[in-house]
């Protein structure tokens, strides 16, 4: 069985033979549903170098020993901030440690905030045999129907909802068209009012395409 705990805004835990963080922002989230301290972990995959998604990652791979995962360039502005172990790698497929992670492309920026560095990214991620996509911050776009074609099908895909930094209801609803996920759980919305957004109206938007499972900062799906 495969766990997939989502800890507020990006941040998930997915738990199978290996235990692998997402964006773990936890320090200054409003809505998070963990402290660093409390969590473990073997992969800690970062989508884009924005703090609501680099986060806690340093901290908890120093105290856990995890690899951060990210993009080349971001691999490397992490490497240079702490003593962890990174893998950088950049669009498409590769094996780590028994997981099948493809980084696949997201339509958005990646900096310090200021300044370039790298690209986001999404990731699907093959772990014991459940495939597991996270957009990352992105807007849609029709290429997403080549992920589906290529690594599909995918059992769960986790989708940023709140608009203004990312995809709103109605474009997260056209990418659930392009995807095919057999599930979809809404993710980046109401950490804070510019991203507020109901995620009962992407349900509906998305209709029998998917099942829409809204999970509260806490809570678990079990795949
Ligand atoms: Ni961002
Ligand atoms: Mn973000």
């Amino acid at each position: 069985m495969v766990k997939v705990k989502f800890l507020g805004h990006a941040a998930f835990l997915i738990e199978g033979s290996k235990k692998i963080l997402i964006d773990p922002f936890l320090t200054g989230n409003p809505k998070a549903a963990a402290k660093p301290e409390e969590l473990e972990a073997d992969l800690i995959l970062v989508t884009h170098a924005h703090g609501d998604h680099i986060g806690d990652a340093i901290e908890i791979a120093k105290r856990t020993g995890a690899k951060i995962v990210a993009m080349y360039d971001i691999a490397n502005y992490i490497g240079e901030q702490g003593n962890v172990e990174v893998v950088g790698m950049n669009y498409g497929p590769t094996e780590i440690d028994g997981v099948g992670i493809v980084q696949v492309p997201a339509w958005h920026s990646s900096s310090d905030g200021k300044y370039g560095i790298g690209n986001a990214c999404g990731y699907i991620i093959e772990l014991d045999g459940v495939k597991i996509y996270h957009a990352g911050d992105t807007f849609v776009f029709k290429d997403m129907e080549l992920f589906a074609e290529l690594y599909g099908p995918i059992d769960v895909a986790l989708l940023p909802i709140g608009g203004h930094f990312t995809m709103g209801v109605k474009e997260a609803a056209k990418a659930v068209e392009f995807l095919k996920p057999k599930k979809v759980v809404p993710m980046h919305y109401n950490t804070w009012p510019p991203i507020a957004a109901d995620p009962e109206e992407f349900k509906r938007l998305v209709g029998d395409r998917a099942e829409v499972i809204v999970l509260e900062p806490g809570e678990t799906l079990e795949l």
